[in-house]
């Protein structure tokens, strides 16, 4: 049987490569731009395995190219709306993201964000670069301090968690509204089952929901408008969770006070978007893991997940195991290549 092969979508650390050559042939896409739709394809044609990134759409189409081949695609990132794990799944395919080892490290990124948009960082750091710094003045560039003030947490999982530990200890009181209230995170955060609570209270907004069909525009028109006019949202989730234009409307008409977002709708955000055009806006460019600690560890875990899948051992982290209790097209086929060759044989007998 052939070695396996994997494909890489962008250069990634050489322990992670070093890895997956212990068990496959690796082709890594050696451009900084991601593979267009049409690569991808020509690609992925032979594989066994993919490591993707966020930006790769892993779809019907990149799953059906290998002809069952393909039995892993291993996302280097905890969100994996850019993979079609359904269609994955009925296929055999094993899909896999990067959970715990980017939690702190974007937790860190929000903290960043909510500091630089509440102290006016960036316009601050922009006016000095123009020259446009006249003089110390008691009411220029006023900003909002953590301490006292309410955050709420929406969707808390692992980064939030962090983020709201984080909150607790620059003194802010802390509310978080997730399906279902959290048993195993101690004292001191308090559960709001009704998203509007959560809208209406807070000073700071913190968005670190998955983007599913459920979360998609989740902040919209309706959900702006119960926020406080002195209010400043985060978002270091993914940017569909958030309808950007409702959100520009709302910080243009005062009725929130700032937002600060890794993540926006699409990536990169174009030049000529109107929420570039607002001075209460801090934009990353979706940094949220970008540690080298981090990318590394990320990485690495895709990796393993790529090596595990090959080498028939569990996988750390699968994100579909019903995969595995199914063939690939390719495993059936073989499969019934050595049973008519086992006929064959009793025939001759
Ligand atoms: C993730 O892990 O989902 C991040 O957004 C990628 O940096």
């Amino acid at each position: 049987m052939d070695k396996p092969r994997v494909f890489v979508t962008r250069k990634v650390d050489e322990a992670a490569i070093a890895l997956l050559e212990t068990v496959a042939d690796v082709e890594v896409w050696p451009d900084y731009k991601a593979p267009s739709k049409g690569a991808l394809l020509s690609n992925t044609k032979d594989v066994d395995g993919i490591l993707a990134n966020t930006e790769d759409r892993i779809d019907e189409d990149v799953l059906a190219v290998s002809n069952g081949r393909l039995k892993v695609v291993a996302n280097m990132a905890v969100g994996f709306d850019n993979l079609d794990v359904n269609t994955a799944t009925g296929l055999g395919i094993a899909m896999s993201n990067t959970p715990g080892v980017l939690t702190k490290t974007t937790a860190e990124l929000g903290f960043a964000l909510m500091m630089a948009v509440s102290r006016k960082i960036v316009a601050g750091d922009r006016d000095v670069r123009d020259g446009k710094w006249q003089n110390w003045h008691p009411s220029a560039y006023l900003g909002v301090d953590l301490a006292g003030s309410t955050l709420s947490v929406i969707g808390m999982g692992k980064i939030g968690f962090e983020f709201a530990k984080r909150a607790k200890a620059f003194e802010m009181r802390v509310l978080y509204h997730n399906r279902s209230p959290r048993k195993d995170i101690g004292e001191g955060f308090e559960y709001c089952g009704k998203l509007e609570t959560a809208l209406e209270q807070a000073d700071f907004l913190c968005i670190t929901t998955p983007l599913t069909k459920e979360t998609h525009h989740f902040i919209g028109k309706a959900q702006l408008s119960l926020m406080k006019p002195a209010s400043i949202l985060i978002n270091i989730a993914r940017g569909a969770v958030v309808d950007n234009i409702a959100l520009f409307e709302a910080l243009k008409e005062g009725r929130i006070a700032g937002a600060g977002l890794d993540v926006t709708e699409p990536e990169p955000i174009p030049a000529d978007h109107p929420l570039l055009t607002l001075a209460n806006v801090v934009i990353t460019p979706h940094i949220g893991s970008a540690s080298q600690r981090t990318r590394r560890d990320m990485a690495v875990l895709a990796a393993q997940n790529i090596k595990a899948r090959l080498s028939g051992e569990p996988m750390p982290s699968c994100v579909n195991p019903e995969a595995m209790t199914r063939k690939t097209q390719r495993e059936k086929e073989e499969e019934f290549a050595l049973y008519a060759l086992g006929a064959e044989l009793d025939e001759e007998e």
